[in-house]
């Protein structure tokens, strides 16, 4: 059998110069990756034309169909073909790759696209005839003339049906559909004046609206209406505004609170100069940000805007534009973790609306529907829940005014007034009232205190009367010893004591008592789920984090009311303290005209 290899024939491989049909689809293998890379390069080419309204329409999940028309500047009959050759571009004149300011500067979207779908342009300049273009599988029919209103619409069909290699790789028509809906929901967070529609037009269904958001008139309100529309009310009512600066980087946006988080990063909007990015060192910037108030398992929902002069970022680093290289990337790390924390700081006395919201949903009266008298007699004689027992054995309830002088008018979380269950506090506040998990706020009290003494002098330390031996297989020691000074300045002494255990001399003395042995295997938990790319700052916070969980021993404690105003003072002192270490509010408050809805009373 002849070999097919040029390669491997044994003579000296020929070099030669591929064709342009060839060129194009090479190129377009690394710009359309999917139905959802071509809706991207279309709808920015309509928004660097100057659209105010772009409609994007796909069929089975964008492989038989995309189309998306605008009503930007059009394109004149002679300009057509050049639009679809490659390296021909309107925006930029090559000169300077870092002073690039619309989406697109390659030309390279339309040939790619035409080379691997058939491709049809119509368009209108002002002050042009209409125009249109047909390419299919890289060859090019000439411009004829056409009706059309002024602007584009270009249409893709057949995805791929040059390259069916490439149509294997697809997903399902869902799995696509769903990419292109997420391309168009970025894009139209990072231009919220300009209205998007997405429709699927799939034959044999009736037309579905995905997405259908006008163009805005308000440049002031714009961004809060597409986020509000986008992303929902409650992201909007439960994020804080960011505006920060360093070193002439300025970020933008809105972030959730830690108490209004997901469960997959499915819900963060990073824009570079108006490009939105899925960019690792900024989502990794994003997630360090909330490290010290979410667990790991959850995700911050936030829409940031990084802007900066476009010279001090290249986005010509990768074929989908979706990465970006800044020149100095700790200024812009340093900004997003550093700008997130000190907003979620100065909003740590909010915890999500949505959790009151599910407290009012729990505290409504059952319905008194039929459904309520059948129940089983065990229910309805089972111990009540809550409030009810305000009077019995295990609540404390203090008389009402002796203390609320103390307490100032404005204080945010009010007047300690009884500690139910002993672990729960309701205070007294100006406007309603606040229900305290007693255990969680302490815990996160304790962690801010002991970050506060590690960054200051160190923690202080307390030697154990007997020193406790931890047994261990012999790499763990290792971990364990390797980090012993590190450990030291955070208030545990440890010691090697033979090959297989550590002793454990001395622990936080601001955690009191506890079970060492567990402490430690729990601190070494914590570093193997660090990965290796993680700070020292942030394995210490994981360790920091663990010893508070471990020293807080409030749930379960009956306290003064003295004891509970002070843990109320200090909770309203201590950034962050709205949310435990893992995320969860350490309170829920209730306005009064929440209560009075409660009872009906509105
Ligand atoms: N919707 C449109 N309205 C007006 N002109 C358009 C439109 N789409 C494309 N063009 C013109 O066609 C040219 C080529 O588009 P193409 O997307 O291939 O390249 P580009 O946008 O310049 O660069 P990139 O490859 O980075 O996207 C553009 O520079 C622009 O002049
Ligand atoms: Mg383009």
């Amino acid at each position: 059998m002849p070999a097919t290899n040029p390669n491997i024939t044994g003579e000296r491989p020929k070099i030669r110069q591929l064709d342009d049909a060839a060129i194009n689809r090479i190129a377009a293998g690394e710009v359309v990756e999917r139905p959802a890379s071509a809706v991207k390069e279309l709808v920015e080419n309509a928004l660097d034309a100057g659209a105010t309204r772009i409609e994007i329409s796909y069929a089975d999940g964008g492989k038989s169909l995309i189309a998306v028309s605008d009503d930007g500047c059009g394109m004149s009959a002679d300009d057509l073909p050049l639009a679809l050759s490659r390296h021909a571009t309107s925006k930029i004149d090559g000169a300077d790759l870092l002073n690039i300011r619309s989406f697109g500067f390659r030309g390279e979207a339309l040939p790619s696209l035409g080379a691997v779908g058939r491709l049809s342009i119509v368009t209108r300049a002002d002050g042009f005839d209409g125009a249109e273009l047909r390419v299919a599988g890289g060859k090019m029919a000439p411009v004829v003339p056409a009706a059309s209103p002024y602007g584009t619409r270009i249409e893709l069909r057949d995805l791929f049906y040059a390259t069916p290699a490439r149509l294997k790789f697809l997903r399902t028509e869902r799995g696509e559909a769903q990419a292109i809906a997420d391309t168009v929901r970025r894009l139209a967070v990072a231009e919220p004046m300009i209205g998007f529609r997405l429709t699927d037009v799939t034959e044999g269904k009736p037309p579905r609206t995905v997405l259908d958001v006008p163009s805005a008139r308000d440049a002031d309100t714009a961004l809060s209406d597409r986020l509000r529309a986008i992303l929902g009310a409650d992201f909007v009512e439960n994020a804080i505004p960011l505006d920060a600066e360093r070193e002439g980087i300025r970020l933008t946006g809105l972030a959730a609170l830690p108490t209004y988080s997901r469960g997959a990063a499915v819900a963060q909007y990073i824009m570079v100069n108006g490009r939105p990015v899925s960019d690792r060192q900024l989502t990794g910037a994003l997630r360090a940000a909330y490290s010290d108030v979410l667990s790991r398992d959850r995700h911050p929902v936030a829409a940031l805007f990084i802007t900066c002069d476009p010279s001090r970022v290249d986005v010509n680093v990768h074929p989908a534009k979706s990465e970006v290289r800044f020149r100095d990337p700790g200024v812009v790390r340093g900004l997003i973790v550093s700008g997130l924390r000190h907003a979620l700081a100065g909003a740590s006395h909010r915890s999500s609306s949505t959790v009151a919201d599910g407290v009012l949903g729990a505290m409504q009266p059952p319905p008194t529907t039929a459904r309520v008298y059948q129940m089983e007699p065990r229910q309805t004689l089972a111990t009540p829940s809550g409030f009810s027992e305000v009077s019995a054995p295990s609540a404390r309830v203090e008389p009402s005014t002796d203390h609320v002088d103390v307490v100032p008018q404005d204080a945010p979380l009010g007047a300690a007034r009884a500690q139910v269950h002993e672990n729960y506090i309701v205070a007294q506040t100006a406007t309603g009232m606040v229900l305290v998990d007693q255990h969680a706020a302490h815990e996160r009290l304790v962690y801010e205190r002991m970050k506060r003494q590690a960054r200051e002098a160190g923690i202080a330390a307390q030697a154990l009367l007997i020193p406790e031996i931890v047994e261990l297989p012999a790499p763990e020691c290792d971990r364990l010893l390797a980090i012993a000074e590190e450990l030291a300045t955070l208030g545990l002494g440890i010691e090697a004591f033979g090959g297989t255990a550590i002793a454990v001399r001395e622990t936080p003395a601001i955690v009191g008592e506890i079970d060492a042995k567990a402490l430690v295997h729990d601190i070494l938990d914590a570093l193997g789920t660090a990965t290796g790319s993680e700070t020292v700052a942030a394995r210490i916070d994981a360790v920091l984090s663990r010893m508070s969980c471990h020293g807080s021993i409030r749930s379960g404690r009956q306290m003064r009311v003295d004891e509970m105003n002070a843990l109320l003072r200090e909770m309203e002192a201590t950034p962050n303290s709205g949310q435990c270490n893992h995320g969860r509010p350490t309170y829920v408050e209730l306005k009064l005209s929440d209560i009075e809805r409660l009872f009906g009373r509105t």
